[in-house]
């Protein structure tokens, strides 16, 4: 086989990167990664000076891709300690990074704050009284933004829809509640109170939900600024953009997305006389999602005439639950023969105990060997970041390409790694 067959990722010659690495491997494209900071850069932030990016790193966080965002000038929004560590680590400004979360703990409060953490993001009434109590603590004024739920229904799987009515995510934006909190927050010398942000769901395509989001806040920052004289400074809408799925899909640039929500601002607050506030934007999977592939070596292969013909892979649900989890689609290649006819009709299975480790349903493939290698696309986004250790399966490792290197930035688990911390007690050790 030639390897001008093979499937090529950003130059890279897959098959020859399975055999380097060994598999199953994620491969992330450091140039893919930097095209799509270079349309946030070009389509929104200078487009529109003053505005603000920040990567949701929930969707892919290690510290290589802290030292990647820090270098393309994104901020970081964070919802946990240990992604808070993550950016510590990695040396990445803290002054950009936003600590999100609706439970926040009383540690990771304390953690930002100790760390000159940018932005709180307050989730609930609740919360808002710790933050102050820390800032007390820490003699700081801490910026925060209150999260707000704008009660707006988005099209996508129920999981990721956040802003709904009964969202278990920010304040309802209609109430007494948020009234109370923006009274509390303003009256306080111990938080800067210095917007409100949003976040709809994710995968979104309807740029309407976004504008339809930006007239509820603003209602908030016309009412604030008539019942307290407090002007905002920041309006966050969050992440969700959405990105094609399927081969033929149509690829959202950003300003599909930033575009309306930057007129409606300044159209808004022009007629009702307000400051326009910074927009800032998180996307999390439209920056990193098509950036990354997973190779996967196939296995058994297993035929039931008339039903169903599956090729095995050895990773599944482990390192990709989102086909189990939101019934995800995915697209796959025969990395090897690439170019080759597809003859038939194949179901990719991982190798879990579990009827739903499917990675692909139905896909028109070449005929497979056992030992060749599948690549399935898009998987930058919440793989890597949601994989588990389900039937002691060892995560993969990742490897980063750039133009000239191909370096592993994170390494393949052992069994050393899925044993650590495991203790037997003494009654029974015989
Ligand atoms: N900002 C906030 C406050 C968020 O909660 C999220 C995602 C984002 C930004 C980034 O959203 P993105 O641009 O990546 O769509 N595990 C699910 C996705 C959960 C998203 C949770 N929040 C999945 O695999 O589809």
């Amino acid at each position: 086989m030639t390897s001008k067959d093979h499937f090529i990722f950003y130059g890279w010659d897959t098959v020859e990167l399975a055999r380097k690495f060994g598999t199953p491997l994620y491969v992330l494209s450091e140039t893919a990664i930097k095209e799509k900071c270079e349309r946030i850069r070009e389509g929104f932030l200078k487009k529109y000076p003053g505005t603000k990016a920040h990567y949701a790193s929930k969707a892919f966080l290690t510290l290589a891709m802290c030292r990647i965002m820090a270098r393309e000038g994104m901020g970081l929004d964070v919802v946990s300690g240990g992604e808070l560590q993550m950016a510590r680590e990695a040396g990445f400004p803290l002054d950009k990074v936003s600590l999100h979360g609706n439970n926040k703990s009383l540690s990771e409060i304390e953690m930002a704050m100790e760390l000159g953490v940018g932005t709180i993001v307050v989730d609930n009434a609740m919360e808002l009284e710790v933050v102050i109590q820390m800032a007390e603590k820490y003699d700081r004024r801490q910026d925060i933004l209150l999260r707000i739920s704008p009660g707006i229904d988005v099209k996508t799987h129920k999981y990721i829809s956040t802003g709904h009515a009964g969202s278990k995510f920010g304040l309802p934006a209609f109430g007494e509640e948020i009234e109370t909190v923006e009274e509390i927050a303003v009256s306080s010398e111990l938080v800067n109170l210095r917007g409100y942000h949003f976040h709809l769901g994710s995968l979104l395509y309807e740029r309407e939900s976004y504008v339809m989001a930006v007239d509820v806040i603003l209602d908030r920052v016309s009412s604030l600024k008539e019942r307290h004289g407090q002007i905002i400074e920041e309006v966050n809408i969050g992440g969700g953009f959405g990105i094609p799925v399927m081969p033929g899909d149509r690829s959202p640039d950003i300003t599909e997305f930033t575009d309306p929500v930057m007129e409606r601002v300044s159209e808004k607050c022009t007629a009702r006389g307000l400051k326009v506030p910074v927009v800032s934007i998180e996307p999390g999977r439209w920056i990193i999602s098509q950036a990354g592939i997973t190779l996967y070596t196939a296995g058994f292969m297993k035929e039931i005439p008339g039903l169903v013909k599956y090729i095995s892979v050895d990773g599944g649900m482990t390192d990709n639950p989102r086909p189990a989890l939101y019934g995800s689609k995915y697209y796959a290649v025969n990395a090897e023969r690439y170019g080759e006819e597809k003859n038939e009709k194949v179901t990719i299975v991982g190798k879990c105990c579990e009827s739903g480790d499917v990675l692909v349903r139905d896909i028109d493939f070449p005929r497979m060997k056992p030992g060749e290698i599948v690549a399935v696309l898009n998987t930058g986004a919440y793989n890597f970041s949601m994989a588990s250790n389900y039937n002691a399966a060892l995560r993969p490792a990742v490897v980063l390409l750039g133009d000239n290197t191909a370096e592993v930035i994170v390494r393949r688990q052992t069994y050393e790694d899925i044993l650590r911390g495991q203790f037997v007690p003494d009654h029974l050790s015989e």
